[in-house]
């Protein structure tokens, strides 16, 4: 998928207090970094960060980093966040792929919102629901495993619950049409999700765990 770039993006974002810098430096201290124990959710891919900053504002007790690859992508996230007073969230410009640098086992849950579907075969390893992603995160939960998933790409999430299932996941909650469910799930749009929501396309949902 291609982006908008913005201009001077990197300097824009690191002006913004909620953006780490070295995030490296954080690794197994991300308790201190927000002064208490409170479980730590960890976004990939955010985008423009909407979900999680409205997900920061309702939810005081949970701390949330959003971690996006594209620095252009962030400054809405950035933008948003400067007329707030929030202590619960951060944000870090990183390559996904690279995770392990910046946690140990610090993580509760993991939001996988709208990911790129990677569709062809060859580049199925890009896809954060690949086996190489998810030994990753079993490198950085806490203790129990719990990945929420929304996607509007019906091939990404077969995929996702075949590797998920793979990996002894088991699916707490799966929905075909999370905004038309029958049972209604407790949700907060991302930016994606909206447009894809007035468009009528349905969104695929799961909540995965593990608990060890
Ligand atoms: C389709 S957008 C979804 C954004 C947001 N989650 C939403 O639902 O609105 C996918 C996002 O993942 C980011 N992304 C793709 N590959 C990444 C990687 N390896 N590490 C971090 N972010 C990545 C992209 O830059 C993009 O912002």
């Amino acid at each position: 998928m291609r982006y908008i770039e913005i201009k001077d993006a990197d300097k824009i974002i690191y002006s913004s207090p909620y953006v780490v810098k070295n995030p490296s430096q954080n690794k197994n201290k991300w308790a201190s970094v927000f002064g208490n124990n409170n479980p730590i959710h960890l976004e990939l891919g955010m985008g423009r960060g909407e979900m999680l900053v409205k997900l920061a504002e309702k939810n005081p007790k949970i701390n949330y980093i959003g971690l996006e690859l594209y620095p252009s992508q962030m400054v809405s996230a950035t933008k948003n966040l400067s007329s707030k007073n929030l202590k619960n969230i951060k944000l870090i410009c990183a390559d996904a792929a690279n995770l392990l640098d910046f946690f140990g086992k610090e993580i509760d849950t993991i939001y996988l919102t709208f990911s790129e579907p990677w569709p062809k075969e060859q580049d199925k390893k890009r896809r954060f629901t690949h086996e190489n992603y998810l030994k990753l995160y079993d490198r950085i939960f806490k203790k129990n495993k719990h990945i929420i998933l929304k996607t509007d790409n019906k091939g990404l999430f077969a995929y996702s619950l075949e590797t998920l299932s793979q990996y002894w996941y088991s699916f707490d909650r799966v929905s075909l049409d999370l905004h038309h469910d029958e049972k209604p799930i407790p949700n907060v749009m991302t930016d994606f999700e909206t447009q894809y929501y007035k468009e009528g396309r349905p969104i695929y949902y799961v909540d995965a765990s593990f608990k060890g």
